[in-house]
């Protein structure tokens, strides 16, 4: 091969060592720069407080305004909510996921509080462990829990008692009037409450009187189910209230099944369900509590929590009342 040929297999070897040295280092450039912006969005995360909101049942509508309310409040103070719970109301999953929360050191948990010493003894040593818990919706009073937010549920089982009362007049011509209750929930404290309130208001009426109590799982299908079975049973009832958010809406669909649009139905919260039957008149008043300001209020409380501040030992908030025509008692 001549000289000039040489030259040019050579400058041409040259020329493709170049252009791949260039690949290489620019592709070395791309990379560390992706992982320089990995690792600042992990340690951005790392360095927002995080806090584990344990819910009832995740996709309950009640539940999904909590969390909104909680996201809002997180958004606000650089807080990374995480929301969990149960698919379906679960206690044991719940108590779980309490576990898994206090093992993965969060910085906080809000929870709703059950009646379960099991449960009342995670909440106790999360907090031995230095991680504040705050329950939101229904209370555990026997934790070291720092701070409940929610509603005061007994005042609020009391006040539907004095609307259902008020209502029990239209059957001044029977001996008895004939009430069926549906709670959510009996290891839920909010639930108990409001039947012990309820149950103090009818109790001081003779005319009145609770003929069956049962429960409906916050399903609405059960809560169906559950209120076939009393107006099956107990022919002459004359009034269903349901005292969580989805037994309104299932008391309606066994009353108009079993052709008893005469009972009086009353309910608990203001679920788009529940508000399209008021509105129609099939259900006389609904009691509504504020579940977005639970979540906000609660991520506010903690928040101060882990600013060194304190917190009351409980947050609550009113009820008011939504009638079916339409009118809001405060
Ligand atoms: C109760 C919650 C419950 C919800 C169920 C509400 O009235 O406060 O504890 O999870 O109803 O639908």
């Amino acid at each position: 091969m001549s000289d000039k040929r040489w030259a040019a297999v050579l400058g041409l070897l040259f020329l493709s060592f170049l252009y791949l040295l260039f690949q290489f280092m620019s592709s070395t450039y791309r990379n560390q720069a992706l992982i320089r912006q990995l690792s600042e969005t992990e340690t951005g995360a790392s360095s927002k407080p995080h806090v584990m909101l344990i819910s009832q049942e995740l996709d309950n509508p009640y539940w999904r305004m909590i969390e909104q309310g909680a996201r809002d409040a997180a958004n606000r103070l650089g807080i990374a909510l995480e929301y969990v719970g149960p698919l379906r109301i679960n206690t044991e999953e719940q108590t779980m996921l309490l576990e898994k929360a206090i093992a993965a050191k969060v910085d906080a948990i809000l929870l709703q509080g059950i009646h379960s010493i099991a449960y009342t003894r995670l909440i106790d040593q999360a907090v031995a462990q230095g991680i504040p818990v705050i329950t939101v919706d229904a209370d555990s009073p026997d934790s070291k829990r720092l701070s409940y937010v929610g509603t005061d549920n007994y005042e609020s089982g009391r006040r539907l008692g004095e609307i259902v009362a008020e209502a029990g007049r239209a059957f001044s011509d029977r001996p008895v009037t004939k009430i069926g209750v549906l709670i959510g929930s009996n290891l839920a404290e909010n639930q108990t409450l409001r039947l012990d309130g309820f149950r103090s208001v009818i109790s001081r009426h003779r005319s009145l009187q609770i003929v069956d109590v049962r429960v409906s799982n916050i399903s609405r299908i059960e809560a169906a189910q559950k209120a076939s079975e009393m107006l099956y049973l107990h022919p002459d009832i004359a009034i269903i209230v349901g005292m969580s958010a989805l037994d309104g809406a299932g008391i309606l669909q066994a009353a108009k099944s079993s052709g008893r649009d005469d009972v009086l139905i009353f309910g608990f919260d203001d679920i788009e369900e529940t508000k399209q039957a008021l509105a129609r008149g099939e259900i006389e008043a609904t009691i509504i509590q504020k579940p977005y300001r639970m979540g906000y209020d609660s991520v506010s409380i903690i928040h101060d929590v882990l600013e060194g501040r304190s917190a009351p030992a409980r947050h609550l908030m009113d009820t008011e009342v939504l009638t079916k025509d339409g009118i809001r008692l405060e």
